[in-house]
């Protein structure tokens, strides 16, 4: 921790000690006093710090920081500051319908408003659940404001029948083996409940995990906080700690500006191509780096990220689940193999006060099995590759989880190493998918390649989680248990499929996949990174002129159309592009 600076005059004094306006400050904390606050404390110029609640019922993912708030707000007591926590709007990945994409740029527009029209000093963060870290992370940044992250950590590792069963990947292997006949519904549903055991965000390396670790790399949360399980005692203590230094930092003027750079950015890059992380990370970080000011090229992913090594070996990427990540050394751990190996930007910034680098000396892994050695990885240049060609000017690919069979099937053939060609099958959406696809006249065979349009930001609306979408139940049962798919929808963290995904226009406005037919044939070179639908000019120019535009569904909700109007596409972060305008907006108070 760094030595405390001169005395600062905190942005709440504007609120509770106006000299000039004695009835004002008055009027200020007339309620605050009723709940614990004396006039005294509130005018005594120690900071207030907030603690943005996302846990909720509607959250259950992040439900365990209605209980860690109470440690955060011993640490900020007894160092000096004033908690006020405060609600943020719910953001749940498996309940919110159409999407929970929808709502991470509107917590993040909410928590804008709330930390820059109240008293509020410094903030804690509170995450779990994907989109709740970048909108906590991409609010803070607008308002800049001294902020730290506390992950509520991942549920304990789930098990069912002496194996691991993790978050989302159970599910998504066990529908296979559903659709193969292997197992029953009962015992599907036996082997879902079973992994989620405990409080906490999901268990393997999905999103949420992602997202966690990202915040951790970009040295806005105290080192080893992401991975810690929720139920864990550590996790409290982090909880207070985290308390105790928000309230420093808050002396220290330490804001997300002094923190964020393009080098810490790549440094999240990394770590998550490390990791097996989300293709989800690649729209959240690109939102936080635009709202944090920092230049982030959507190819920085294949330039900076590609060639690196798998070391987390964690589902869906690898074997093993969140506890076992956390004692082998989470997140520092995987930042001392970059940083051993050169990978790592070590000198930028951190919440600690110190640099990265500096804050995972001595931390390396402590168990091979789980985080290995970047010289002898799980598998090497397993990052993620960017594509581009005439259906989309952006799309990404996860390589780390392009399973053996696949890459013999599609990736192998002599004289045609990562380049292969399949036949297009376009759905309208995730509906039209569940519809059709076992039905026999599509003729889907191994030859062939899934394509869902209809499912970014503007066509969904929200982008919608379903591009991993699995063969026909009789292709499965002949053994064929992946075909390649292509989308301008996500897919899940936690979903093994070898998918181009989060293509950048959508269909919706105009995109490539607009025009796409079934029959057409793609071919896909992931040496060159290119995907192109092989169709004359002449013929994309015919149908773009005669073809009726895929469907749009009506928006339902006046923030569906606001959210329709405003935001760009995944390439970009889908952010709310008007938004980026706004920069820094506390360094002025608010009007009376
Ligand atoms: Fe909330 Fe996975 S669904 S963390
Ligand atoms: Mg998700």
């Amino acid at each position: 921790m760094t030595d405390r600076p001169e005395p600062r005059r905190f942005r709440s004094r504007d609120w509770f000690a106006d000299p000039e306006r004695s009835d004002m400050t008055a009027l200020y904390l007339e309620r605050f006093m009723n709940y614990g606050l004396t006039p005294a404390e509130l005018r005594s110029g120690r900071p207030i710090i907030g603690i943005a609640q996302t846990g909720s019922d509607l959250s259950p993912c992040n439900r365990i920081h209605l209980d860690l708030a109470r440690r955060v707000r011993e640490g900020i007591r007894d160092a000096g500051g004033i908690p006020m926590e405060f609600p943020v709007h719910p953001i749940f990945e498996n309940c919110r319908r159409p999407t929970a994409a929808l709502d991470r740029n509107l917590a993040y527009l909410g928590l804008v408003e709330i930390l820059y029209g109240y008293p509020i000093d410094a903030v804690v963060l509170t995450t779990g659940c994907d989109k709740t870290t970048p909108a906590g992370i991409m609010a803070a940044s607008t308002v800049d404001i001294p902020a730290i992250v506390l992950s509520g950590g991942p549920m304990l590792d789930g098990w069912h029948d002496g194996e691991l069963v993790g978050s989302g990947t159970v599910i998504w292997r066990s529908r296979r083996q559903l659709a193969a006949g292997e197992i029953d519904e009962e015992e599907f549903m036996d082997r879902a409940c079973s992994s989620a055991p405990s409080a906490g965000h999901c268990n393997t390396m999905g999103t949420a995990s992602t997202m966690n670790a990202v915040a951790e790399a970009l040295g806005l949360s105290l080192p080893g906080c992401a991975a810690i399980p929720a139920p864990y005692r550590e996790r409290g203590q982090m909880a207070y700690e985290t308390g105790k230094r928000i309230v420093e930092m808050a002396h220290e003027d330490l804001r997300p500006s002094r923190i964020l750079t393009r080098e810490s950015f790549l440094n999240a890059l990394s770590v998550v191509s490390c990791a097996g992380g989300s293709s989800n990370a690649q729209v959240h970080i690109q939102a936080m780096a635009r709202h944090a000011g920092v230049e982030l090229h959507p190819s920085d992913w294949t330039t900076h990220g590609y060639a690196l090594p798998l070391l987390v070996n964690m589902q869906p990427a690898g074997k093993y689940l969140g506890e076992r990540f956390f004692r082998a050394g989470g997140v520092p751990a995987v930042m001392w193999e970059l940083r051993e190996a050169g990978k790592l930007h070590g000198d930028c910034h951190s919440v600690t006060g110190r640099s990265v680098g500096e804050n995972v000396e001595g931390r390396q892994s402590r168990d091979r099995e789980v985080i290995l050695p970047f010289d002898a990885p799980l598998m090497t240049d397993a990052g993620f590759l960017v594509l581009s060609g005439n259906l989309f000017d952006f799309g990404i690919m996860k390589t780390s989880v392009i399973g053996e069979s696949f890459r013999a099937r599609y990736l192998q053939q002599p004289g045609h190493e990562n380049v292969f060609e399949a036949r297009a099958v376009v759905f309208e959406g995730s509906d039209d998918y569940h519809h059709r696809i076992n039905d026999p006249a599509l003729g889907i065979d191994e030859n062939c390649i899934l394509v869902m349009r209809g499912a970014g930001p503007i066509g969904w609306p929200g982008s919608a989680e379903v591009v991993n979408m699995q063969p026909p139940d009789a292709l499965i049962q002949a053994g064929i248990r992946t075909l390649p798919t292509l989308g301008d929808g996500r897919q899940s963290g936690t979903a093994d499929s070898p998918s181009i995904l989060n293509a950048s226009p959508e269909s919706a406005v105009g995109g490539g996949l607009s025009w796409l037919a079934t029959g057409d044939t793609i071919r896909i070179d992931l040496n060159t990174g290119s995907c192109n639908a092989l169709v004359s000019e002449e013929e994309i120019a015919r149908r773009k002129r005669e073809l009726p535009a895929p469907p749009i569904p009506a928006s339902h909700s006046p923030w569906e159309q606001l959210y329709r109007e405003k935001t760009g596409q995944l390439a970009d972060g889908a952010t709310l592009d008007f938004a980026l305008a706004y920069r820094r907006i506390a360094e002025k108070t608010p009007r009376h």
